[in-house]
């Protein structure tokens, strides 16, 4: 049975176990997929060991996507350029990274949700890992601009830097922020596990904005809130890209992107029910 594991720290809440499962399931594979608690300290030990153990596959989330990309053997141009990987595929010599949130992201927006991002105003709050990921997917969209916005502004102009031969990207305080209107603005600060939303000026939604949340569940409603308070009139969290990152995942390991529609519609209904 091929061996998956994704790695965190916290990690006993993730979906990923559920969702991997759900797509071995379609694709008709025995797998096993687990959730491994592991400290930073111990990061590159127990990379190490489920290498050897022959794991075929990781993920790795919070706080590891930044010191596995250091890990890795090699890396995919976008993951390199990010300096984050979230998917970690098996060579012979040790681990290959890439990084699949920024195309899960995308694919959300515009399969599932239809929006276009073409010629658009984007928005990006934060500029931690999960930015660092998005960023050049988002611009391969060719967006008007691309504006990130951080509470620490070397971080948000050190993005901008790192990524700015690709398209129209600039740099931006939350105050500074003032006066600016915005097609699809996507949070992707983790402001809301603390039950908080970032500070934002009011009237940064043009009309017909998407409001997204890279965050689901309880973590994404502090944003949502803010939004529906501001008046967008499109707004979603973030489970469409869980979901579709771990497709794009699956891909790589496996060679076949499932179908999600189906593992999307079954987290929704639990969440619900
Ligand atoms: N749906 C998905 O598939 C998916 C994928 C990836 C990530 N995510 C979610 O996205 C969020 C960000 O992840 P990450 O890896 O980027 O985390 P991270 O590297 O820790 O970065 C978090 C960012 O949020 C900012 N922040 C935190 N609290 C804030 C506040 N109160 N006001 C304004 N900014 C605040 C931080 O600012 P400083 O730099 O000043 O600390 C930093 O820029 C997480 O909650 C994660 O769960 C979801």
């Amino acid at each position: 049975m091929d061996r998956y594991a994704v790695l965190g720290q916290p990690v006993a809440h993730s979906l990923s176990p559920r969702i991997h499962a759900q797509f071995a399931r379609q694709a008709g594979a025995e797998i096993s997929y687990q959730a491994i608690e592991v400290a930073p300290a111990n990061l590159a030990e127990r990379l190490a060991e489920l290498h050897a153990q022959g794991y075929r596959g990781l993920n790795l989330t919070v706080p590891h996507k930044a010191a596995g990309a250091a890990a890795c053997v090699s890396a995919g141009a976008a993951a390199l350029r990010a300096g984050a990987v979230n998917t970690l595929v098996r060579l012979e010599q040790g681990w290959h990274g890439e990084n699949t949130d920024g195309p899960g992201l995308v694919q959300d927006l515009a399969g599932n949700l239809g929006v276009a991002l073409a010629g658009r105003r984007i928005l990006v709050l934060g500029a931690g890992g999960a930015a660092r990921g998005i960023v050049e997917p988002l611009l391969r969209q060719a967006p008007a601009e691309l504006v990130v916005a951080g509470r620490n502004p070397w971080k948000a102009e050190e993005l901008a830097a790192a990524f700015k031969t690709l398209g129209p990207i600039r740099p931006c305080t939350f105050l500074a922020l003032k006066g600016d209107r915005f097609d699809i603005v996507l949070n992707a600060t983790s402001a809301g596990h603390r039950g908080e939303a970032p500070r934002l000026p009011a009237g940064l939604l043009a009309a017909g904005a998407l409001a997204y949340d890279l965050n689901y569940g309880r973590a994404a409603a502090p944003f949502l809130e803010w939004a529906q308070a501001q008046g967008a009139q499109q707004r979603s969290d973030g489970l469409g890209m869980l979901v579709e990152q771990a497709a794009e995942a699956f891909a790589l390991w496996r060679g076949l992107r499932p179908s999600t529609a189906p593992v999307l519609q079954a987290l929704r209904s639990d969440a619900a029910g």
